[in-house]
């Protein structure tokens, strides 16, 4: 007969955090969130904030890995394109020194102010170097920018017509510190660099350099280049992948499988650990012995949940998956039981069913020491799903599910391309603006969490929270209740 747990599945919804004794010292700007991603070597790939973005291709291009890395975090590239798109990323992430930008889109002096007014209105982008071919590699000619035309009246007139020809471009410049300087002398936001033949080489956007001035915490490698991350799927084939990725410096390798207690894993695991020498985070897993069954196969990081992705239906079609904290839990007291086999910390991941402020400060306080989102991150200016308006009128930005026809993402969810059904659904998620601009909110309340938690770093939360579950009466209570809230916009995400 089949055993039934006599317990229920919880959702981190339903956990409550009790207050604790907050000292002078131990307020929200006290509290430090830096945590450990995965084991490296003898020592740890460490963040100083615990989030990465999900490995998913409506969420994760240069553009997001870039912007999380500057805010402590880090991204994970999608498995589901090929390989050298996902290698042309991280080398982009990884040639991303703060400011100096080599990706960005330039323009050739044949093409019409209207195909320019279509590349604005799909990238948002208004500044544009104009090159002899159109292409970065070429020479620079001019400079374009969305005040140098106008809309209703040049549709019809060419870059050429319209470009600043007076280039002010630093040539062959190394530092963020001369560029600086130089935009500063010459009164722009704005600074291409040339070699000393006049060819493109990068350019530095002054709000770019301020960026990276206000984000002291970047995830950065030995290199001070940022950290960034890259999925492999089970398939054999990805053994390749993985040597490439490898080559191409990814600073950690995230196995992406629905189910990550298979011997599919197990056998990439053991490639992986006698082939490359990067950290691997196996998963997913959502019960002690998938647990064991990955750290006894060496990953460095385990990453937790089943079934409770935002547009997933695996559980519908499947009836298999766990409620996020009850996989969270169980998962956190078997790591307690390794540690003191072995010695040795595993770090969990907590991925999917976060979205909101607490479910983060919840997941984080049942164990998880960093927080894999989709659905979260997707909203941002900075995700790679497109920004589009909805049957309302309103700007959102698409959101679709690996397991989506959309996605058609075969190495994550079937070994046989033929029976491939969906487990996720595609859709829209709201636009709320930049992630540079947002995060730093989100940050300082999960710190007031921890404040008011009387914990001082995350460790110190694994340790000492109180949780507790609440009522459905309770749970209504700890929503807004009995009145209309003047502007739904002002909510927070
Ligand atoms: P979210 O943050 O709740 O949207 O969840 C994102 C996570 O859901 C990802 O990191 C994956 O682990 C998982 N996921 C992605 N696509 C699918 C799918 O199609 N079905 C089930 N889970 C998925």
């Amino acid at each position: 007969m089949a055993t039934v747990l006599n317990a229920l599945s919880h959702s981190l919804k339903e956990f409550r955090i009790l207050p604790g004794y907050t000292p002078a010292d131990g307020s929200a700007p006290h509290v430090l969130l830096e945590t450990r991603l995965c084991r490296k070597g003898n020592g740890w790939i460490g963040l100083h904030t615990p989030f990465l973005s999900a490995a998913m291709q409506a969420v994760t291009g240069a553009e997001m890995a870039i912007a999380l890395a500057q805010l402590g975090g880090i991204g994970i590239l999608p498995v589901n394109q090929p390989v050298e798109e996902q290698c042309g990323t991280i080398r982009k992430v990884k040639r991303f020194k703060g400011g100096f930008q080599t990706n960005i889109l330039t323009l050739s002096p044949d093409q019409t102010i209207a195909s320019v007014v279509d590349i604005i209105n799909e990238t948002g982008y208004s500044t544009f170097p104009v090159t002899t071919t159109g292409e970065f590699h070429a020479r620079l000619i001019g400079i374009l920018t969305d005040k140098d035309f106008d809309i209703r009246r040049d549709h019809g007139c060419l870059v050429s017509e319209r470009m600043k020809t007076d280039l002010q471009a630093g040539v062959e410049i190394e530092s963020l510190g001369e560029a600086n300087d130089l935009m500063i002398k010459y009164g722009r936001g704005f600074l291409p660099i040339v070699s000393k033949d006049g060819i493109l080489q990068s350019a530095v956007f002054k709000k770019d350099l301020d960026k990276h001035l206000k984000h002291p915490g970047e995830s950065i490698d030995d290199k001070k280049r940022l950290l960034v991350g890259a999925a492999i799927s089970t398939h054999p084939e990805d053994r390749e992948r993985a040597q490439a990725l490898y080559e191409h410096e990814t600073d950690v390798v995230v196995i992406d499988a629905s189910d990550g207690h298979t011997a599919y894993q197990l056998e990439m695991i053991e490639y992986l650990k006698q082939a490359i020498h990067v950290p691997v985070i196996g998963g997913n897993v959502v019960t002690a012995d998938g647990f064991r069954f990955l750290v006894e196969a060496g990953v460095d990081a385990v990453k937790v949940g089943m079934g409770i992705g935002s547009g997933c239906t695996t559980q519908q079609v499947k009836a298999t998956g766990r409620g996020q904290a009850t996989a969270l839990m169980t998962i956190a007291q078997a790591r307690d039981e390794w540690a003191q086999q072995t010695g040795q910390y595993v770090p969990l991941v907590a991925d999917g069913g976060i979205s909101s402020p607490a479910d983060m400060s919840v997941a984080l306080a049942l164990g998880a020491d960093s927080l894999m989102m989709g659905n979260f991150f997707a909203r941002f200016t900075e995700s790679a799903g497109n920004l589009v308006r909805n049957a309302a009128g309103e700007i959102v930005k698409e959101y679709w599910m690996e397991g989506s026809m959309r996605a058609l993402n075969t190495r994550r969810y079937t070994h046989i391309k033929d029976s491939f059904f969906e487990e996720g659904i595609a859709g829209f998620v709201p636009h709320v603006g930049s992630l540079y601009d947002k995060l730093p909110t989100v940050i300082q309340m999960i710190r007031a969490t921890l404040a008011t938690a009387g914990c001082r770093n995350l460790e110190d939360l694994h340790q000492n929270a109180i949780l507790e579950m609440q009522s459905p009466n309770a749970l209504m209570d700890s929503q807004v209740h009995d009145m209309v809230p003047m502007n739904v916009d002002q909510q927070i995400l």
